[in-house]
C-alpha cells in the first residue's frame, strides 16, 4: 500500500492571537507538504489548537466568559490565519473534540493499567506561568527563581506520575542509533545531552480545584490530564489511532499508512515536550523504534534580535501583513529570509525589499518581458527549433541541480535554499536576455540571428513553465498567475493538479504554443 506522508505543526495556544511566528511554521509546514505533493505523493498535513490548561483557564476568567466559548473565539483567528495564509491542511486538531479526549483517555488507561502510571505526593515551589514544580536547580544565582517563572508559589499537592526515567536509556540508545531523529543536527545534539540530565517522572494531573479546563482522568474522576498527554497526543488522535488495539501492528490501516510523522516544531518545544516527553510516550504505548517521528525544529523570528512577545507588546500581526501585501508576499519572505533551523529578525522593510528585487524585478519582470516580446516578435507564437537547450551554461547546470534536487528530497525540505536556486535561474535567464539582446534579433536579416530569437523566447517561456512548478509550494497563487499568462494547462485553472513535479523535466511547451498576454504578476511595492 503506498505509503501517506503525514506532516504536522505544533498544535497552538488558544489564550492569544496568532503572530508572525506562528504563521512562519504555518507556512514552512504547508511548504513541505506541497513539495511531497508535487511529487505525487498523498500527503496528510494535520494543524490544529491547543486549548486546555491553566493559561486557557485564567484568560477566559479574565474575559469574564467560560473557558470553552473564550476558546471559541481564538480558535476562529487560527482557522482565519490559515485561511489567510492559504494553507492546505487535510484536518484540524482541536483538543476539546470528543474523539481527542477518548484517545488521551483510552492511552492513559492503558499506563495506569500496567502500572507505569502511579499517584504521588509532591511539596514544593510551583511556576504558575510554566505549570511546573520548581527545584533548586531552576533557582538563579542569587538564589530565587528568575523573572521567567512569573508568579512562584508554594504548594503541596497529590499527582499522577508517569514513568519517564524508566525509559531514559531506551531514548538515548534510540537517539545514538538513528542520526536524523531530530533536524538540523545540532538540535538532536542538544537533545541528546538533556537526556543524559533527565531524573525523575513526569506529573501528568492537576487536581480539579486547582484546573478543570481539561481531560478527566479516566481513573479518578478529581483529576484532569494537564499538558503532555492532553497536547502531544493530537498528533496521533487526529490521524487514526484506536487506543484500544494495544499493539502497534493492529492499528488499523488508516493511522499505519500515514505515521510516522515528520512534526514540524519550533526550538522551544523539542527539550523536553517533544524530544523527550513525546518521543517516550510513544514508546511506552508499544511504538517501535522505526514509528518514532522525525522532528523538524526551526528557529524564531525576533525582532530587533529580542524574542516576540506579547508582554512585551512587540507583536508582529501577520492578518495586518496579508493584507497589506497579499499571502504570496509573506509566505515568500518567510520561506526566503531564513535559514531553516536558525533564527531571523523580522523586518517589514526587508520583506518590501525582498518582493521588489526577487519577484517584481527578477521573476516578475521575466515573465512580462518574455511574453512582450513573444507577442510583440512573433504574434505570441513559440517556436521549437530544436531538442536542445540553447541557455548559457550556469542557467542549464542551475536547472538541472534544482531539479535533481527536489527529486532527492527528503521529508524535511529546504525552502530558503529552494527559493534562491529558483530565483537565482530566472535571474540568469534575465541576464541571457540582455546579452542577447533580442530587440536586436528582431531586427536582423540573418537567418541564425532569427534562430537565436526564436531559441531564447521558447527557452524563457519553458524556463518560467518550469519554475511555476518548482515555486508552487512557496508561491501558490503567483504559480497559477505564471501558468494563466503562458497559457498552459488551462483545463486545471485554479486545480493543485496543475503542478506535478513529472512536468518540470525540459522541453514540454509544444511547439507552436501560444502564449497569453502579459499582466504584472508581481506589481512593485513604492514604499516612500
Ligand atoms: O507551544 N518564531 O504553543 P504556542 C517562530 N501549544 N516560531 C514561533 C515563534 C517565533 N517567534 N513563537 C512561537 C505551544 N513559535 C504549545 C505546543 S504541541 C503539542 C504544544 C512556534 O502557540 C513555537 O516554537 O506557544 C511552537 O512550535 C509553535 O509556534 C506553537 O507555539
Ligand atoms: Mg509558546
Amino acid at each position: 500500500m503506498p505509503k501517506t506522508f503525514f506532516i504536522t505543526t505544533a498544535i497552538y495556544y488558544t489564550n492569544s492571537s496568532p503572530h508572525v511566528g506562528h504563521a512562519y511554521e504555518m507556512v514552512l509546514a504547508d511548504v513541505i507538504a506541497r513539495y511531497h505533493r508535487l511529487k505525487g505523493e498523498n500527503v496528510f498535513f494535520l494543524t490544529g489548537v491547543d486549548q486546555h490548561g491553566q493559561k486557557v483557564q485564567q484568560s477566559a476568567a479574565k474575559a469574564g466568559i467560560p473557558p470553552a466559548e473564550f476558546v471559541t473565539g481564538i480558535t476562529q483567528k487560527w482557522v482565519d490565519l490559515s485561511k489567510k495564509l492559504n494553507l492546505q491542511y487535510d484536518d484540524w486538531a482541536e483538543t476539546t473534540s470528543g474523539r481527542h479526549k477518548k484517545v488521551v483517555q483510552g492511552i492513559l488507561q492503558r499506563l495506569f493499567d500496567e502500572g507505569q502510571i502511579y499517584k504521588d505526593k509532591q511539596a514544593g515551589y510551583y511556576s504558575v506561568r510554566q505549570e511546573q514544580f520548581l527545584t533548586d536547580k531552576e533557582r538563579g544565582a542569587d538564589g530565587e527563581f528568575g523573572p521567567e517563572w512569573g508568579q512562584v508559589e508554594f504548594r503541596e499537592e497529590e499527582n499522577y506520575y508517569f514513568k519517564l526515567s524508566q525509559h531514559k536509556d531506551w531514548l538515548l540508545r534510540y537517539l545514538d542509533n538513528r542520526n536524523d531523529a531530530v533536524v538540523p543536527n545540532f538540535r538532536q545534539k542538544e537533545l541528546r545531552n538533556a537526556v543524559e540530565r533527565l531524573t525523575g517522572d513526569l506529573c501528568i494531573s492537576r487536581p480539579k480545584s486547582r484546573l478543570d479546563w481539561g481531560i478527566e482522568l479516566p481513573f479518578d474522576k478529581d483529576f484532569v490530564t494537564y499538558v503532555w498527554f492532553d497536547a502531544l497526543t493530537n498528533y496521533i488522535s487526529f490521524a487514526g489511532y484506536d487506543p484500544a488495539l494495544s499493539t502497534f501492528n493492529s492499528q488499523p490501516s488508516t493511522f499505519s499508512e500515514k505515521w510516522p510523522a515528520l512534526q514540524i516544531i519550533g526550538k522551544d518545544i523539542l527539550v523536553p515536550a517533544h524530544g523527550i516527553y513525546w518521543l517516550i510516550m510513544l514508546h511506552a504505548i508499544g511504538f517501535p523504534d522505526d514509528q518514532m517521528p522525525q522532528l523538524l525544529a526551526h528557529g524564531w523570528w525576533n525582532l530587533g534580535g529580542a524574542k516576540m512577545s506579547k508582554s512585551v507588546g512587540n507583536i508582529v500581526d501577520p492578518f495586518v501583513l496579508t493584507d497589506k501585501y497579499g499571502a504570496d508576499a509573506l509566505r515568500y519572505y518567510l520561506m526566503s529570509d531564513i535559514a531553516t533551523g536558525k533564527d531571523a529578525d523580522f523586518s517589514e522593510e526587508r520583506l518590501v525589499e525582498r518582493y521588489n528585487a526577487d519577484l517584481a524585478n527578477n521573476l516578475g519582470n521575466l515573465l512580462n518581458r518574455t511574453l512582450n516580446m513573444t507577442h510583440r516578435y512573433r504574434d505570441g507564437r513559440l517556436q521549437r527549433l530544436s531538442e536542445d537547450l540553447k541557455l548559457p551554461d550556469d542557467a542549464i547546470d542551475g536547472y538541472k541541480q534544482l531539479l535533481n534536487e527536489y527529486k532527492a528530497t527528503k521529508a524535511a525540505a529546504r525552502p530558503d535554499v529552494m527559493t534562491e536556486r529558483s530565483l537565482y535561474l530566472a535571474s540568469v535567464l534575465n541576464g541571457f536576455i540582455e546579452v542577447r539582446s533580442p530587440w536586436k534579433l528582431a531586427k536582423s536579416s540573418r537567418a541564425e540571428d532569427r534562430e537565436f530569437l526564436e531559441d531564447l523566447l521558447y527557452d524563457c517561456a519553458e524556463a518560467l513553465r518550469i519554475l511555476g512548478i518548482l515555486i508552487s509550494p512557496v508561491l501558490p497563487k503567483a504559480a497559477h498567475g505564471i501558468f494563466d499568462q503562458l497559457n498552459w494547462k488551462m483545463e486545471l485553472s485554479g486545480k493543485e493538479e496543475r503542478f506535478s513535479l513529472a512536468d518540470a523535466e525540459w522541453g514540454k511547451l509544444p511547439d507552436g504554443h501560444v502564449v497569453g498576454k502579459p499582466v504584472p504578476l508581481f506589481p512593485r511595492i513604492e514604499t516612500t
